[in-house]
Formats: C-alpha cells, sequence, structure tokens
C-alpha cells in the first residue's frame, strides 16, 4: 500500500487546510495510506506522534478554516543534513516514501535537496545500523511534490498561489473600514501590506479599492523624484473633490537606489503636502481568517493533483510544482520554479524592474 504525507510549512496561508483534506481524501480514494506531518519540518525531524495515519473524517471542517491545523514551523535542522538523515528514518519507519509539501520557496527547495540526497541518506542509515539492506529495499527513492501556500503570489510561473486571495481580501475589507473614517475627517492613510519581494498583494488592492498611489519593489519609484509625483497625484484627486487618499505600499518597496520606501516616508511626504496622514500597518491580520473561495477550489484541484502525481511519477521525473495557468491545473518542474522565484528578487537588485516582471510570468507548457 503507497503511503504519503502531507505537511504544511514556512508561513502558513488560508486554504492550506483544503490542500491537506484534498491530499488525505484523494490518497484514500487511491486506496493509499494518508499521514498528516504535524509542525512541518520540525515534526518530520521528531517523528512518532508527530505523523499521524489521517482517516477520511479527521479532515472533517478543513475546508474554509484559515492558517494551518496541522501546524507549521521554521526548523533550521532541516537546513542541516543529519537533520535530513533523521527525518528520513522517520519517514521510513512509517513505511513513507512520498511526501507532498505545501509552502513557500523555502520550504520546497528544502523538500527537492531532501529527495536528491535520499538514496545516500539511506545508505548510511544502513551503515549506522539503525536498518537493515532488505528493510530499506523498497525505499530506495522519495517521491516529493510541491503545492504552493503563500499569501505573497510569488512563485515564478503559477497564476496565483494558495492563501493569496484571501490576503488580498482582507486586505481591501480592511481599506474599505480605513475609507469610512478617513473621509469622516479628510484624512490620508498610508497602508502597509505584505509582500517580502512581491508587490502583487499591494497592486491588486491599490486597482480594487481605487488607491491614489502603490509602491511596489517590481516598479521602483525615481529616487528623489517620486516625492513631488506622489504630492501632485494626491492634490490633483483632492481637486477633483476626494475626501480622503489611500496609499498602499508594499512592505519590499524601493525606489530606484534600492533604498527602501517604507510607510513613514510616505506619511511624512503627505504632510508636507498638508494633509492630516496616518498610517496603518495591516500586519498579520493579512495572514489570517477564513479562506474565500478562490482558495478553496484552488487548493483542493491542486491537492487532487498532487496525490495523481505522486502516483504517476517514476523515480527519474523531476519533482513536479502543481500550479495554475489561465485556469488550468498545471504540474511545472519545482526546482526551475523555485529558481526563476530567487532570478526575480535578483533582477530587482540589479534594477532590471521588467526582466523582474517577465520572469514571475514564465508559463511552464507540460
Ligand atoms: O511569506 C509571507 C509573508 O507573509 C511575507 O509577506 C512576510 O514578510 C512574512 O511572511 C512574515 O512572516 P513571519 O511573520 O512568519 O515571519
Amino acid at each position: 500500500k503507497k503511503k504519503i504525507a502531507v505537511m504544511t510549512s514556512g508561513g502558513d496561508s488560508p486554504g492550506m487546510n483544503a490542500a491537506v483534506r484534498a491530499v488525505v481524501r484523494t490518497g484514500i480514494h487511491y486506496g493509499c495510506d494518508v499521514f498528516a506531518v504535524y509542525e512541518g519540518y520540525e515534526g518530520l525531524l521528531k517523528g512518532g506522534e508527530y505523523l499521524k495515519k489521517m482517516e477520511w473524517e479527521d479532515v472533517r471542517g478543513f475546508l474554509s478554516i484559515g492558517g494551518t491545523l496541522i501546524g507549521t514551523a521554521r526548523c533550521l535542522e532541516f537546513r542541516e543534513r543529519w537533520g535530513r538523515k533523521q527525518a528520513a528514518a522517520n519517514l521510513i519507519s512509517e513505511g513513507i516514501d512520498a511526501l507532498i509539501v505545501c509552502g513557500g520557496d523555502g520550504s520546497l527547495t528544502g523538500a527537492d535537496l531532501f529527495r536528491s540526497e535520499w538514496p545516500s541518506l539511506v545508505e548510511e542509515l544502513v551503515k549506522d545500523g539503525k536498518f537493515t539492506t532488505e528493510q530499506v529495499e523498497p525505499f530506495k527513492n522519495l517521491t516529493i511534490v510541491g503545492l504552493v501556500g503563500s499569501i505573497d503570489n510569488d512563485m515564478a510561473g503559477t497564476d496565483s498561489t494558495i492563501g493569496a486571495y484571501s490576503a488580498l481580501e482582507r486586505i481591501c475589507e480592511m481599506v474599505d473600514y480605513i475609507d469610512a473614517t478617513a473621509k469622516s475627517h479628510s484624512r490620508a492613510f498610508v497602508v502597509e501590506v505584505m509582500g517580502r519581494h512581491c508587490g502583487w498583494l499591494a497592486l491588486m488592492a491599490g486597482i480594487a479599492t481605487g488607491a491614489d498611489y502603490i509602491f511596489i519593489p517590481e516598479r521602483a519609484v525615481p529616487h528623489g523624484q517620486w516625492q513631488e509625483e506622489l504630492k501632485e497625484v494626491c492634490q490633483r484627486h483632492r481637486d477633483k473633490g476626494r475626501r480622503n487618499n489611500t496609499v498602499i505600499v508594499a512592505e519590499g518597496a524601493l525606489d530606484d537606489k534600492l533604498n527602501p520606501v517604507t510607510a513613514n516616508d510616505v506619511k511624512d511626504v503627505l504632510i508636507e503636502l498638508g494633509l492630516d496622514t496616518k498610517v496603518t500597518i495591516l500586519g498579520h491580520v493579512q495572514r489570517g481568517g477564513t479562506a474565500v473561495a478562490h482558495d478553496r477550489w484552488l487548493a483542493t484541484l491542486q491537492g487532487v493533483d498532487s496525490v495523481k502525481a505522486v502516483l504517476e511519477m517514476t523515480p527519474e521525473t523531476p519533482s513536479p510544482l502543481i500550479g495554475i495557468l489561465e485556469n488550468k491545473i498545471i504540474r511545472m518542474p519545482l526546482i526551475e520554479s523555485v529558481k526563476l522565484t530567487k532570478s526575480v528578487a535578483a533582477a530587482i537588485e540589479s534594477k532590471d524592474f521588467d526582466k523582474a516582471i517577465s520572469l514571475r510570468d514564465t508559463e511552464f507548457i507540460e
């Protein structure tokens, strides 16, 4: 019987539970045993009760709940070879040789490295006397399939990541709340949103709420000049009768000399314009709450496909990452997608903003 483990890793995102539910139930449907790894890679290292065999009803109610019910953790030990060896031993003890990981680029890179090292880790475990050659015989290879859970929508090659639309919805709700009080006092509000290296949340929230101005890392504003432009735009909107101003700043926003542009920098400029200005840093409220419909169906369809991918893969198949392109669930090469995602950050650092955008828009055709 095929034994598959599913885990969530890195920052949580709404829809991760829906992904776990889909993996558990699809696995059971295809006659597999499915285990949930609790607390991310930390649970993989601890083994035992952290690897729990899941039944159909264990994931009841998971579809809509935000965060991750099986937990996540940042695990430094998994970055070390000895940690991965320990994790391999725990998986073999349970008879598991396939792992579906829902997480961001860091977690997925770790998973693929684990897969490439697996044969040598198993060999070492035999040498250490932990298992006999016969015991490890069925566990020659580890299968890894990735699902992207990230509110930032920062993975190259896929249109949306699990959690991004829920976070976007939360931001828009909060900006709507702010608008009511801002208009009452004729105030300007600078709203800082998440998205470490990616301006998707800021850009989409700005469009959806009719913001006056948006700062994102991929379109760095001209150093020393953005201040005047910002003032001019906000004043123009005021002259047209707008009673409030909304400026959305991505937490990773930059100017074209790569200096950070912070919500407070923006506030100072608006104060110079004579506007009564407040800063709201939305923080982790963006990552909380229930999953919106988009994230529920995305995670469900991708979770189903991740199990199918496990069952179809051979030891030669490169680890796939399940994505979505033009409304179709696709499989992309995990390592290439992660590499491209990293090159986006590098392109921004070398001020090649167009390249950054086109890299993230790379399409992988099956
Ligand atoms: O990767 C998602 C994200 O929400 C980023 O936008 C943000 O910078 C980061 O996680 C914060 O994560 P944490 O609070 O877990 O360190």
